[in-house]
């Protein structure tokens, strides 16, 4: 049985001014296609398993999670509901203790649960490629590892996490975010895969895990579920116990410290379109390395990106730039330093 599981809870904060907490970046048409990431998410999947989804969220975007299933004729999912955003170490706790309450109702409950931990930002086209990692993932999983996906490193990127891995599918070493010199030098050694931010697993052995060296997450995690409503498809957890939880990504908080972490080769094609940078990497662009969205005018320009929302943009003369434009805020970036856009965010939020 293989439970798929959607985090879909990031504000997408380094895709500022377009992504914001109303109109979270899973939720938006980012390159003007038919389906949003999150579902493109969904139908990733749809040929994997025949469970309904446990959607995990922020509740401000309960609606338009629900009327995006809708959209995709998908019934009967669970919508789990965070009152605050808590990072993904208990937003995927969330997720395993309900696989764990399914499963144990379902009538099929001899065979073992697995689940399928997706982040909504990815964009993936190979779906052969990515089927096949998941049924090889499902192998290891049941033999009780932690299953990351290993993508090839081309660049000393500092946004993502390294795993190395000497032999086979056990990991030697997983580092999140390491700086700019440990991630060129990780590089360079060859010795190291992206980590994809996809997680196979059962939901005891993350439990388990978790209560090995993240005690005060599972505690406060399991009393905001103890606590629960539910709703139609919806599920309310306790506000106080969720917020008193520690807000830590999965990574930090158990990949890095856990002796049960594995790893399967993923071959195909991926982009966390997490950042302007990477989404530029993943847009098509003219003969001057340009990629251009909605009405902009470009002169003896290149290397950039450059997108209106509301109003005509024109620039001049410039190199590595990300021109963002949105009707009440405009972002004007060297492409280089898209994870420092982080900053600027916390900043606008902690003004109010
Ligand atoms: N429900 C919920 N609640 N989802 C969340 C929350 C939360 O509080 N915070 C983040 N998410 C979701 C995001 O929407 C995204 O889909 C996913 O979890 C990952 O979060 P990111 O914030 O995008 O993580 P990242 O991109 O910096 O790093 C992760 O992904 C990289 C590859 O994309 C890590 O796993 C890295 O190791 C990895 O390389
Ligand atoms: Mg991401």
């Amino acid at each position: 049985v293989l439970i798929p599981v959607i985090l879909a809870g990031g504000n997408g904060e380094r895709l500022w001014p377009l992504s914001r907490h109303h109109t979270a970046k899973p939720f938006i048409d980012l390159f003007g296609s038919t389906y949003t990431l999150f579902q493109e998410t969904l139908l990733r999947v749809q040929g994997l398993s025949e469970q309904a989804p446990i959607i995990v969220c922020n509740e401000v975007h309960r609606f338009l999670v629900a009327q995006q299933l809708q959209e995709l004729g998908i019934k009967n999912a669970s919508i789990m509901l965070e009152p605050v955003g808590r990072n993904t170490a208990p937003a995927i706790t969330l997720a395993a203790l309900e696989a764990k309450r399914r499963h144990h109702q379902d009538d099929n409950s001899e065979q073992e649960c697995i689940m399928l931990v997706l982040p909504a930002d990815h964009l993936i086209k190979d779906l052969d490629a990515f089927s096949e990692a998941i049924k090889q993932s499902i192998e290891v999983a049941k033999e009780g590892g932690l299953v990351t996906f290993g993508i090839e490193v081309t660049r000393p990127e500092t946004g993502y996490g390294y795993i190395q891995s000497l032999n086979g599918s056990s990991v030697t070493a997983f580092v999140e975010k390491p700086d700019k010199d440990t991630a060129q030098r990780y590089y360079l050694s060859g010795e190291y895969l992206w980590n994809s931010g996809m997680f196979v697993f059962k939901p005891e052995c993350y439990l388990t895990e978790l209560a090995l060296h993240q005690a005060q997450i599972l505690q406060s995690v399991s009393l905001a579920y103890q606590e629960r409503k539910e709703d139609l498809d919806f599920i309310r957890i306790d506000e106080a116990s969720f917020a008193a939880c520690p807000s830590e990504s999965i990574d930090y908080a158990l990949m890095e410290k856990t002796e049960q972490a594995k790893v399967v080769a993923y071959r195909g094609d991926w982009s966390d379109v997490g950042s302007w940078e990477a989404l530029f990497e993943y847009a098509e662009k003219d003969e001057r390395h340009n990629a251009l969205m909605g009405d902009v005018m470009l002169e003896t320009t290149s290397n950039s990106l450059v997108r209106a929302e509301s109003r005509l943009v024109a620039t001049v003369g410039v190199d590595n730039l990300v021109v963002i434009e949105t009707a009440d805020a405009v972002l004007v970036m060297d492409k280089q330093h898209s994870q420092g856009l982080k900053k600027i965010v916390q900043r606008i939020q902690a003004s109010g």
